[in-house]
């Protein structure tokens, strides 16, 4: 501010107000204002600023004495936004400005040389991209604790024989493990979508400026490898404009949430009373305020419910964005409090499935007896009959369910139907055909690469091991 007549009225914003006759009006402010939510970014908009500064002082845009106060008093801002005293004020609009507000205080009027051959614009954008990077490592890294709870469950449970299920209903036994690793997979995959993000994102947009870059010597390198980006976004508007980055980390979260979500269900169908095929810790389930008898897995239903909030912060972005004409629009400041929910909603059920995954305890007895229930040697049966009779598939398929409707109508499962009776349906059936009947011998033999197989399941495991964790 050089002189009243420059500054517009003492009420206007000092950032901006020189043109302006009046200050902004109560809910101007109020719909403006994004620090109540954009106060997260403050240490990388610091970071962002310090790399933008020694760049400028570099290239000879500032001196070394102003870059030598601003490094300095940043430091101090960084101190106290660490030490939670930072006062952030919702009249300062956001947290850039809160941040420069507070240098000018500190350092005085070489803190307004900071804002030279730079904009809000290519500082948002970069503020963005160093928090979800620091993000998406933590996600990412949550994500692997979560396969790794997986994986140490499915050794032990590489033998232990579950019912498999299609449409919910028996289909033919496989193992626990071998269940578990199916979700090292998918969870693998998000890691790998994650990542894939990571890697597109790793432009530095600083120095696009406003939109259109700066008549200022800039070295957009220098900032860009300061800064960890792997080299400069290539378009200036492009790289204050677009937020398809938080997008595919929405769409990842989205997707990693309905994994999660899955999981979480049948954890609920596990441990509830009607399966009860497993067991979480006390620590990990609530009561109820009326029903003493109560135990509900409330924190599965939990992590169930937020792939809603998930998936709504995805849909949230794609419809602010869309059709929102190049280069900035204020719009965009609605990129945050999704990404921010989504980040805080995985960091919370992520930690939450791994822990219950961890405090399962499997009723081995009851998964074997479920496993058992519903004719799900069926297939074996009819395999058994094509390859010790040479039937046709399609024979052995009609013969095998005249078997299940007599096992059926004798009240007892397939390998306890006796000789005779199956002889009346099949007379070439011989006694070997009980040794496939079992769910043991079922799950044993399904030996082929990806199987249910106990021994391809410890294979499996140790492979999951060495691919995602090591
Ligand atoms: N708080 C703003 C946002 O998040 C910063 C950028 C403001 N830019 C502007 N041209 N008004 O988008």
């Amino acid at each position: 501010m050089t002189s009243p007549s420059d500054s517009g009225p003492a009420t206007a914003n000092p950032m901006w107000g020189g043109r302006f006759a009046e200050s902004p009006s109560e809910i101007m402010e109020r719909i403006n204002a994004s620090v109540a939510f954009d106060r997260r970014l403050a240490l990388h908009d610091i970071r962002g600023s310090k790399a933008h500064a020694a760049m400028l002082a570099a290239q000879g845009v500032l001196s070394g004495e102003d870059d030598a106060a601003i490094q300095d008093g940043l430091d101090r801002v960084a101190a106290e936004v660490e030490a939670g005293v930072f006062h952030f004020d919702p009249a300062l609009e956001d947290v850039h400005m809160n941040v420069e507000a507070r240098l000018k205080t500190l350092i005085g009027d070489a803190a307004g040389r900071l804002h030279t051959a730079r904009s809000r614009n290519d500082q948002v954008a970069t503020d963005m991209r160093l928090w979800l990077r620091d993000t998406l490592d933590a996600v990412e890294h949550g994500l692997r604790g979560l396969q790794a709870a997986l994986i140490a469950q499915a050794e032990v449970h590489a033998a232990t024989v579950m019912p498999g299920f299609t449409h919910l209903q028996p289909a033919q036994p496989v193992t626990f493990g071998h269940h578990l690793l199916a979700y090292v997979e998918m969870f693998g995959r998000d890691r790998g979508r994650l990542a894939d993000g990571r890697a597109r994102l790793n432009e530095c947009p600083l120095g696009a400026a406003a939109l259109a870059g700066t008549s200022f010597p800039i070295d957009r390198e220098a900032t860009a490898a300061a800064l960890g980006f792997d080299r400069p976004a290539a378009n200036s508007m492009d790289a204050v404009s677009d937020r398809d980055f938080c997008l595919e980390f929405l769409a990842s979260g989205a997707i990693c949430g309905v994994h999660l979500s899955r999981l979480a269900e049948e954890l609920v169908l596990w441990t509830g009373p009607a399966w009860n095929l497993a067991r979480l810790p006390d620590r990990l389930t609530t009561g109820s305020s009326i029903m003493p008898q109560k135990r509900n897995a409330d924190a599965a239903e939990l992590v169930r419910g937020k792939a809603g909030r998930l998936a709504g912060a995805l849909v949230a972005l794609l419809t602010v964005l869309k059709g929102l004409p190049m280069a900035y629009g204020k719009d965009m400041q609605e990129d945050k409090e999704p990404v921010f929910d989504a980040a805080e909603t995985l960091m919370l059920a992520i930690p939450a499935a791994t822990a219950m995954i961890e405090g399962l305890a499997v009723d081995r007895d009851a998964m074997r007896a479920m496993a058992a229930r519903g004719f799900p040697t069926a297939t074996d049966l009819a395999d058994w009959l094509v390859r010790a009779l040479g039937l046709p598939f399609r024979e052995a398929h009609r013969a095998v369910g005249r078997l299940v409707k007599a096992a059926e109508e004798a009240g007892c499962g397939l390998a306890d139907l006796p000789l005779d009776a199956m002889r009346k349906i099949e007379p070439g059936i011989d006694m070997s055909v009980y040794d496939v009947l079992s769910v043991e011998a079922s799950v044993s033999s399904r030996t082929s690469f990806g199987g249910a197989a106990p021994d391809r399941v410890a294979q499996a495991a140790a492979e999951a091991r060495r691919r995602f964790l090591s």
